[in-house]
């Protein structure tokens, strides 16, 4: 089959990608490499997806729908769509908002339009977040809870989206699943999220800024099972019963500060702590209920945090010493 990827130059969209080619699929992906964060990271992740056969590239904006429309009408071969394009992180969303309502309100519309005019489509799967649970304090979180308070405009877009694509799939019957990602670090990891911070300053000496001294918890989840977990929900026949909107996380909440313990552990070298009040965009603790998806398709996380961070920090020094 063929598959769209939007974001495909980004972290998830580079391992969603390479776990389809792995598998005999073809890829059309599509990012607009903006430079949110350093543009030749993205290039080096399509290097790698560029160089395997049945892969393809357009360098377009989700958001532009003069581009992205017209685009379609070219893709008659594809019957199932990964839309994960977005203007990622949770504190940036104070600093410019305007690109997160862009990116991830518009782009997923003009996405959901796209998907409306290829006459093969199956399925669509695209990328919601563990951030619309905003301070819930029922947990683990599951996919019934409210979501009506979030807690940044990263948030605010993400679950603006969803709603776009529950209105979609009312009226045009549009099939596709939100999976709601929690916190995702591996290879090829983004320079803005916290592993990478953390590296850096690490292995430069540079204090560690820890939000309310590390006790802040996230359910960290290894990029494979993201990408494994995608798959598998690309792969339900679209027959209209599965939940529309699941968690994929790792089911297990970890304290900052351990990860940073593990992360220190596996690089060699202690961290220089620093500690600060937590933003007011960053919530005290997120853990997925994962029961959902594992009834829809099978999905169990394999990479506990001992296992995921040493590879991680293997890659991040590779990396570092020049690619
Ligand atoms: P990323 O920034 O590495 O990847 C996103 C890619 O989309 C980038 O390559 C970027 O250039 C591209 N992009 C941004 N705006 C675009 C636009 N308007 N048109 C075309 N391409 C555009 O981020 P990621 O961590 O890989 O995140 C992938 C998806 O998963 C996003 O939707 C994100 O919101 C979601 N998500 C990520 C995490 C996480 O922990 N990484 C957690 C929850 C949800
Ligand atoms: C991440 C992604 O950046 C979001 O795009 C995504 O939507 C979100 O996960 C999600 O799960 O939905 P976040 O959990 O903040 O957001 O990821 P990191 O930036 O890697 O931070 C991990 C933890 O470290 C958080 O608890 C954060 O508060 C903490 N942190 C981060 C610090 O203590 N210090 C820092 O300097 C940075």
């Amino acid at each position: 089959m063929t598959v769209l990827v939007t974001g495909a130059a980004g972290f998830v969209g580079m391992h969603v990608a390479q776990a389809l080619l792995s598998r005999g699929e073809r890829v059309v992906g599509v990012d607009n490499l903006t430079p949110y964060y350093d543009v030749r990271l993205k290039r080096a992740r399509l290097a790698r997806l560029e160089s395997q056969a049945g892969f393809t590239f357009i360098e377009a904006d989700v958001a532009d729908r003069g581009v992205m429309l017209p685009l379609a009408a070219t893709q008659s071969e594809v019957t199932r769509v990964v839309h994960l394009a977005a203007q990622p992180g949770v504190r940036h969303s104070l600093v410019d908002p305007f690109a997160y309502v862009e990116a991830n309100v518009m782009g997923h519309l003009v996405m959901l339009e796209v998907a409306r005019r290829l006459p093969r489509l199956e399925h669509l799967v695209y990328a919601s977040s563990s951030s619309v649970y905003g301070g819930n304090r029922k947990l683990p979180f599951a996919e019934a809870d409210r979501v009506d308070h979030p807690v940044s405009l990263y948030a605010a877009t993400k679950r603006s989206a969803e709603l776009i694509s529950e209105s979609y799939a009312h009226l045009f019957g549009l099939p596709q699943t939100g999976l709601r990602f929690f916190t995702v670090y591996g290879p090829w990891g983004r320079p803005d999220m916290a592993p990478w911070m953390f590296a850096d300053a690490i292995l430069s000496g540079r204090p560690v800024t820890l939000y309310d001294g590390g006790r802040l918890k996230r359910d960290f989840t290894y990029v494979d099972d993201i990408a494994a977990g995608v798959l598998g929900c690309l792969d339900l026949p679209p027959d209209g019963r599965a939940p529309r909107l699941l968690n994929i996380g790792n089911h297990r909440s970890e304290e900052v500060r351990r990860f940073v313990e593990v992360l220190e552990t596996a690089l060699g070298r202690r961290a220089i702590v620093v500690d600060t009040p937590r933003p007011p965009t960053d919530v005290e603790e997120t853990f997925a209920d994962i029961s959902a998806i594992q009834a829809v398709c099978g999905f169990v996380p394999s990479t506990p945090i001992d296992v995921g961070v040493p590879r991680f920090a293997s890659w991040y020094l590779s990396w570092r010493e020049g690619g």
